[in-house]
């Protein structure tokens, strides 16, 4: 019914998988109705020239660079963004998913128009399967599925899986809704269609990689509950707010801790006192904050320090107002925990709203823009 279709395959350090992708493809799809996009983050081990070179003999390959910028989720939609076609599929580089399962998932949408997505399965029941997977990792990647099922409305089998073709209205559809952080794409697009999607499945068998290297770690996996959180509260408050919140709940027992000691035992006088306590809980704040609420734009390296004079002086000017506060307080003879915690409130209102715009946006940026020659 003459649909165009667009491969989206993230790549980063794939040198050695990307001209074997091509190859198989190109087999496996004789037609002229498909593109291949790959999508490279700026990788160092010489990806670039292997696509700049199939791109310039091969008219269906193109490829994106995105520069100074990582993530599987954001590269495919990238990829999709950039493409004309009406079926979007994404598929690994690593030949991992197994790409002969590829012309069934694409005809799928020729032949049933109200196909929405059609997504490759390691679950179905039906054979497939997670390959040489260590234990832990599958159990990880069960339970990951099992937490990830009790907000979603579309029923998949595998909603982990990174290899699933969609129509462009669905993209069209959800892409402002989507998170687009992290490696679970699928799952964000079948969250943020906040409706049962019409779904296909096909059972495939998860392959063991030959070249290069896995990039889940830590970090991937922390961003994966960062989408499940957004997509359960996020409606309501942003989770950076909340996680805000939290750094600064453990900041305020920090302070209290502090005051306690110096003002109770140390017989230190209140205002000094308060004036300590404020110091380490703005040292633990920044450090607790740039590591956890502001992981996506994370201050390292050269930029830590002045990134840490710069939240001490807006929440100097936070502490002049919370101590003058407490302060007050105290002197109506309101009880000294009391007065401190009022006080380092007043603080972290302030605190939360310029250091957001100063430290973690504006100064990044600035700083960057600066070094460059
Ligand atoms: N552009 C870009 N940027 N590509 C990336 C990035 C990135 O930051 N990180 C990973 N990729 C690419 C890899 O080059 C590879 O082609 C693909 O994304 C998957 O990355 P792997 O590191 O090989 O992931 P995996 O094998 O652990 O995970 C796979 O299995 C999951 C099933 O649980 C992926 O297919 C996931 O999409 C899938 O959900
Ligand atoms: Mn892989």
């Amino acid at each position: 019914m003459g649909l165009n279709f667009s491969i989206i395959v993230p790549a980063y350090n794939e040198r050695d998988n990307i001209p074997l992708v091509v190859e198989r493809l190109e087999k496996l799809l004789p037609s002229d109705n498909w593109e291949i996009v790959f999508v490279d983050d700026d990788s160092k081990d010489g990806s670039r020239e292997a696509l700049m070179s199939l791109a310039r003999s091969n008219p269906r390959v193109r490829f994106i660079r995105r520069i100074g910028r990582r993530g599987l989720s954001s590269a495919c939609l990238e990829g999709m963004a950039s493409s004309s076609a009406d079926v979007f599929a994404v598929m690994d580089c690593d030949l991992q998913h197994d790409e002969t399962i590829l012309p069934a998932m694409l005809q799928a949408f020729e032949e049933d128009p109200k196909l929405e997505l059609a997504v490759g399965s390691r679950y179905t029941g039906q054979g497939g399967g997670t390959g040489d997977w260590s234990k832990s990792r599958v159990f990880v990647s069960r339970f990951a599925t099992r937490l990830g099922s009790v907000i979603r409305k579309t029923e998949l089998t595998d909603p982990m899986s990174g290899f699933f073709a969609i129509r462009r209205e669905i993209f069209e559809e959800t892409v402002r809704n989507m998170t687009g952080k992290g490696f679970k794409i699928l799952l964000d697009i079948v969250l943020s269609a906040g409706r049962p999607l019409r779904v296909r499945e096909f059972p495939y068998e998860f392959r063991t990689r030959q070249h290069g290297e896995s990039k889940l770690d830590i970090v991937v996996a922390f961003e994966y509950l960062y989408l499940l959180a957004d997509k359960i509260f996020g409606r309501f408050v942003p989770v950076r707010f909340v996680l805000y919140v939290l750094a600064g709940l453990s900041g305020l027992l920090l302070h209290l801790a502090v005051l306690g000691v110096l003002y109770k035992f140390a017989a230190v006088s209140f205002v000094a006192s308060q004036t300590a306590a404020t110091l380490a809980a703005m040292v633990s704040n920044f450090l607790v904050n740039n590591s956890v609420t502001f992981r996506q734009q994370r201050l390292k390296g050269g930029l830590l320090v002045p990134g840490l004079v710069a939240y001490m002086l807006i929440c100097g000017i936070g502490a002049i107002v919370n101590v003058q506060a407490a302060e007050y307080l105290y002197a109506s003879r309101i009880p000294w925990w009391f007065a401190g915690a009022a006080g380092a409130l007043v603080g972290a209102v302030w605190n939360y709203a310029v250091s957001t715009q100063i430290v973690w946006t504006w100064l990044p940026t600035a700083l960057r823009r600066k070094s460059r020659p």
